[in-house]
């Protein structure tokens, strides 16, 4: 991995980032090394091992800058220090050499649309209308309604309920806060504030060595600049949403080219944004298609929403969805650089959402669960794309308990979206919101990683107070007996992640084709290699080779989404086996010394999916 490119053969050169695997660490949840009940820097180095044994290249680490934490350190009060609790400046560098030495990169998270209340810049913007700092957050006066009251400079609700807008007493005006009011929105139409944020955010720690970051809210940096109310959708409240105020605004490209241009491309840096409200892929192509040298990658998240309400007001009040809902979605940003320049990436967790094998998988016995597990772990790792993990996907992590009440949350969106349903007096709202928040909780992945069957899970020392309650499960669902155990879902993560690089053309690189859209329980589509000059379809194009020229190869990946028995399409067909062509049985979700043994030949058909059994066919 070093370098910027890789050669990756026939496939070209591409960069090294493509066919990486990331996986997200969330600071204080994942190790404990002081028995503060937070976990922290030196925890996260002690286990570097096991993320270099389960096949990761890249740690992306959630904020850990100082912070006084109104939004898990989403607030940054000191872009250049590290919050207490997690450790140092020096311990970050010793986490970058830990990584470097195994081959593996490190990414910061960036959050840069907004700062702490606490930040140094704000509390000088703050202090007078005149000061130099005063344009480098977005200050308004006030409107006075007909009745004379005051009221805010437009009526837009906030990402945690509520409104944009906070009246700041000392100087008598509103500041804009997307998020919480701890969290004011920097003004990027100052060029000395975006400067300043090159260099104090970014270049300070990409001299550290860091490889790159995940860019925060990265398509909220443009406002519109009008500031007019947006319309009335919520006539019982008086705020209302209002991205198309300030998601892709007027200079967005620009402001991101610049970033780049200042300080991504000087260090040879990688970047993946994080771009909501953006469900167009021709909004979203600009982003990320090389020659517009702006972002590596994003995160486009119309699939890790599915179940929730919208973004504002509903968010929380679950909505069903069908798999061939979700197979639509996924078909759609699998396809879309098809063709182009652009690059996508492959996620179903992170942060901000519920677990995916409660979702999205079957966890009522612990036979769905494991095999659910392992079936989404499956579909991940054979999507295009650069794969992102999250800290406990690869041993099954599920939601918190439902048994558990609102006390066990602590994440200032649900709460807010909690407070907001109980102020409305509705009991109906307040049990809706309080079902949405048990599967879609951003708290659900925040809880304690769980290392083993010892108090506190081995997250943290026995008798510690941790900072979140570690999951009832934890003796069941733990990495030390995932890793002893032959058929864990991380066993079987490691060995999927090898044969994702293994198979990059068809897994990383590959077209997507979905099949049988409409069907409820089966999800299936054909990764064909991209290499070749043949445009032939894999139906009438059979099998490989390598080299330049000439045919494709393709597999057909099956995944059963549900917990009967189902019928498996005709592979041999998809895969346009002639007579004397065999299909191979790649992989396996069941048992593996089974899979060896599956050949199918002239004339024979697969046999029946088992529960939430996936499966990849190949003919070369
Ligand atoms: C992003 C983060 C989220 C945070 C928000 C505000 O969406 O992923 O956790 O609350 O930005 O910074
Ligand atoms: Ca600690």
């Amino acid at each position: 991995m070093n370098g910027l490119y890789r050669e990756n053969g026939w496939l070209g050169k591409e960069p090294w980032w493509k066919d990486a695997t990331f996986y997200q660490v969330y600071p204080a949840s994942f190790k404990d090394s002081n028995g503060d009940g937070w976990g922290d820097i030196p925890g996260l180095i002690s286990k570097i091992d096991y993320l270099h044994q389960l096949g990761v290249d890249v740690v992306w680490l959630s904020p850990v800058f100082e912070s006084p934490q109104a939004d898990m350190g989403y607030d940054v009060s000191d872009y250049q220090k590290i919050y207490a609790p997690y450790g140092t400046v020096e311990d970050v560098d010793t986490l970058v050499e830990a990584c470097h030495i195994r081959g593996m990169k490190l990414i910061l998270d960036l959050v840069v649309n907004h700062t702490s209340i606490e930040h140094e810049w704000f509390k000088e913007s703050r202090s007078s209308k005149t000061n130099p700092k005063r344009d480098w957050y977005i200050w308004k006066p006030a409107r006075y309604d007909a009745e004379g009251q005051q009221i805010p400079p437009t009526n837009w609700r906030g990402y945690f309920a509520g409104p944009t807008w906070t009246w700041d007493e000392h100087t008598q005006e509103y500041y804009l806060h997307l998020y919480a009011s701890e969290q004011p929105d920097l003004n990027w139409e100052s060029e000395a504030c975006r400067e300043a944020i090159y260099e104090n955010t970014m270049c300070f720690w990409l001299e550290r060595g860091v490889d790159g970051f995940r860019i925060d809210t990265v398509n909220k940096y443009s406002k519109r600049t009008e500031y007019v109310d947006a319309p009335i959708t919520n006539p019982n409240s008086p705020c209302q949403p209002a991205p198309e105020m300030w998601c892709n605004g007027p200079r967005i490209h620009e402001f991101i080219h610049e970033m780049r241009a200042k300080a991504l491309e000087p260090y040879g840096a990688v970047s993946v944004g994080e771009l909501s409200n953006t469900p167009h892929p021709s909004q979203v192509l600009p982003y990320v298609s090389a020659a517009a040298q702006e972002l590596d990658m994003v995160f486009e998240f119309s699939m890790i929403r599915l179940g929730t309400g919208g973004m504002f007001g509903p968010k929380y009040i679950y909505v069903p969805f069908s798999l061939p809902q979700m197979k639509a979605i996924v078909a759609k940003w699998q396809t879309f650089i098809e063709g182009t320049d652009g690059w996508t990436t492959v996620f179903c967790e992170n942060h901000d959402n519920g677990r995916a094998v409660s979702r999205f998988g079957d966890c009522s016995t612990p036979e769905l669960w494991r095999a659910s597990a392992k079936t989404l772990a499956l579909w991940q790792a054979t999507l295009t794309g650069t794969l992102f993990l999250y800290q406990g996907q690869e041993i099954g992590m599920t939601n918190m308990p439902d048994t558990w009440g609102i006390d066990e949350y602590k994440d200032v969106e649900g709460l807010n979206f909690y407070a907001e349903a109980q102020a409305s007096g509705d009991q109906k709202t307040i049990e809706d919101t309080m079902h949405g928040l048990g599967i879609l909780a951003r708290d659900h992945s925040r809880i304690p990683f769980q290392w083993d069957d010892s108090p506190n899970a081995g997250f943290a020392d026995e008798g510690v107070k941790t900072w979140m309650r570690v999951h009832d499960e934890y003796r069941n669902i733990n990495a030390a007996n995932q890793t002893a155990g032959q058929d864990s879902i991380l066993n079987f993560y490691k060995r999927i992640l090898r044969l994702r690089k293994k198979y990059k053309d068809l897994f990383v690189f590959g077209t997507f084709r979905l099949l049988q859209a409409e069907h409820k329980a089966i999800f299936a589509y054909v990764k064909e290699s991209p290499s070749g000059t043949s445009n032939a379809h894999p139906q009438t194009n059979g099998h490989t080779v390598n080299g330049h020229g000439g045919k494709k190869r393709a597999a057909v990946v099956v995944l059963n989404f549900s917990k009967e028995t189902q019928d498996c399409l005709d592979v041999r067909g998809v895969l346009g086996c002639d007579d004397e062509d065999v299909a191979r049985l790649l992989v396996s979700t069941w048992h593996r010394e089974d899979a060896k043994r599956l050949m199918l030949g002239k004339n024979a058909s697969p046999p029946a999916l088992k529960p939430w059994e996936g499966r990849v066919y190949v003919s070369f």
